[in-house]
């Protein structure tokens, strides 16, 4: 599970003109890392990412999410399970600045969404208003055909605003980090529940992977653009030995369902 309770400060640097939430401004957060292993980037080049700031009890949690068309976001199952709202903010680089709201009541989970294994892990999110998509900070992203596969060793990309480190600090600027596919039989080697739903990806000796707060958010094919997976779960971040997990998009399961909710 790679959601991560997040402290007021973003909730505030998310929300930054309530003035209420001014008061609560924390200085001492830093914002030098990476995804784990990655790089700064720009909205520009993933104008498909969203940002999903979502209410459980009193908590808030930050995810990721694709938008997969104007009235559509693309996360996982696990970051909606338990929770009242999600606040979703498109169109921007960096989380605390730019960019456009807008809240949602509206979301599911995959009805065989199992949280012991993760099986199923996809969700859908329905804005209350729809996203604007300006071709060049907001724009929808292809997803995978049902039943394609995905040959081990393709790179991917993942992207997201997640902890720069196994339990280190949330990224302020969208990160990404570019990892090869490993095949579901070398990785059932790390993960022994392993599921035709999920896919792994990952470098040997560790270093590069999505983490905390990346969750629901998107892993596309370099060399096509299109997305491929979720960021589902992994043991630990960037171990060796352990690649991160991806719900797999294209497996007929998730993408049946995707296409039944969302018309995608
Ligand atoms: C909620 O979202 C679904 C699609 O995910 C849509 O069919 C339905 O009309 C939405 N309901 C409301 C109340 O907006
Ligand atoms: C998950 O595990 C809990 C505790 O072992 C069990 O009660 C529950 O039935 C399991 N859920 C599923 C969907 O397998």
């Amino acid at each position: 599970m790679r959601m991560l309770l997040i402290s007021l400060y973003l909730f505030c640097a998310f929300l930054s003109k309530d003035v209420l939430c001014k008061s609560n401004h924390k200085s001492s957060r830093s914002d030098g890392g990476k995804i784990v292993g990655g790089s700064e980037t720009t909205i520009e080049k993933f104008p498909y990412q969203a940002y999903l700031l979502l209410k459980k009890g009193d908590d808030y949690y930050q995810c990721g999410g694709s938008i997969i068309n104007e009235y559509t976001i693309l996360t996982a199952a696990h970051c909606l399970t338990g929770i009242s709202k999600v606040y979703v903010k498109t169109g921007t680089s960096v989380v605390g600045s730019g960019g456009t709201i807008s809240v949602s009541y509206n979301f599911t989970q995959h009805p065989k969404y199992n949280a012991n294994t993760s099986d199923y892990d996809v969700g859908i999110v329905r804005p209350s208003t729809p996203i604007k998509i300006d071709g060049s900070k907001t724009k929808a992203v292809q997803l995978a055909k049902k039943g394609s596969d995905i040959a081990p060793g393709t790179n991917v990309v993942v992207s997201g605003w997640g902890t720069t480190s196994e339990n280190g600090e949330t990224s302020d600027n969208l990160m990404a980090v570019e990892v090869p596919t490993v095949s579901n039989d070398q990785c059932r080697r790390s993960y022994r529940t392993l599921t035709e739903r999920m896919f792994c990806a990952g470098v040997p000796e560790g270093g590069k992977d999505s983490c905390q707060g990346d969750s629901g958010g998107p892993a596309v094919s370099k060399s096509s653009g299109i997305q491929l997976g979720i960021v589902s779960f992994g043991f630990g971040c960037a171990r060796k030995g352990y690649p991160g997990v991806y719900t797999k998009v294209s497996s007929v399961g998730i993408r049946h369902w995707i296409k039944k909710v969302s018309g995608v």
